[in-house]
C-alpha cells in the first residue's frame, strides 16, 4: 500500500478524479473497516483541507462515531435527528448549503458553516453515514455528492 497521499491540485472535479484511485487502493489492500474508514476519512480531508472528515455507524439503532478527522464531535446520534440522522432516516444524500437554514441541524462545532452526509448501504440498509463538515458556506454540491457516493461504495 502507498504510504502517503500523491500531492492533489487542480479543481474540484480533478482533485476527485484523482484521489479516487488511491483511495480504491488503499481500501482494496485492507479488509478491516475502521483501518479503511480512517484512512478514507484522512484521505478526503487533506486533499481538501475541510473542517471536519469523519464517520457515524448505525449500532444498536443510533448513529455512534467511528473513525474521523477534525475536532471532538458528538458520539450519538439519533434517528431522523440532524443531518446525520436525516441522511439515515431518508436514505438519501443531504446537502446542506447553509447549517444554520436546516431544521434541527446538529452543532457539533460552531465554526461548522456547511455540510454533506453521505449514507452507506450494506445489503440496501443504511449502516453508516460519511459526514463532512466546512467551515465556509455553500462549499458541496452535486460534484460532491456523486464522487463520494462512488468513494463510500468501497467501503462494504
Ligand atoms: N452536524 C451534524 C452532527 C455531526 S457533526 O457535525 C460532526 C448533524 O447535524 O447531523
Amino acid at each position: 500500500m502507498a504510504e502517503h497521499l500523491d500531492i492533489i491540485s487542480g479543481t474540484k472535479e480533478e482533485k476527485y478524479a484523482a484521489l479516487y484511485p488511491q483511495v480504491e487502493a488503499v481500501v482494496k489492500a485492507e479488509s478491516d473497516l475502521v483501518a479503511n474508514m480512517a484512512n478514507m476519512a484522512s484521505m478526503i480531508h487533506e486533499t481538501f483541507g475541510f473542517w471536519w472528515t469523519g464517520f457515524y455507524r448505525v449500532i444498536d439503532e443510533m448513529l455512534v462515531l467511528g473513525p474521523f478527522q477534525g475536532p471532538l464531535a458528538c458520539t450519538r446520534i439519533r434517528k431522523g435527528k440532524g443531518v446525520c440522522g436525516t441522511a439515515w432516516a431518508t436514505e438519501k444524500t443531504q446537502v446542506v448549503p447553509d447549517v444554520e437554514l436546516f431544521p434541527g441541524h446538529i452543532a457539533c462545532s460552531s465554526a461548522s458553516r456547511s455540510e454533506i452526509v453521505v449514507p452507506i448501504f450494506k445489503n440496501n440498509e443504511v449502516v453508516a453515514v460519511l459526514d463532512i463538515d466546512s467551515e465556509h458556506l455553500e462549499t458541496f454540491d452535486e460534484t460532491d455528492k456523486i464522487w463520494l457516493e462512488k468513494m463510500v461504495a468501497l467501503l462494504y
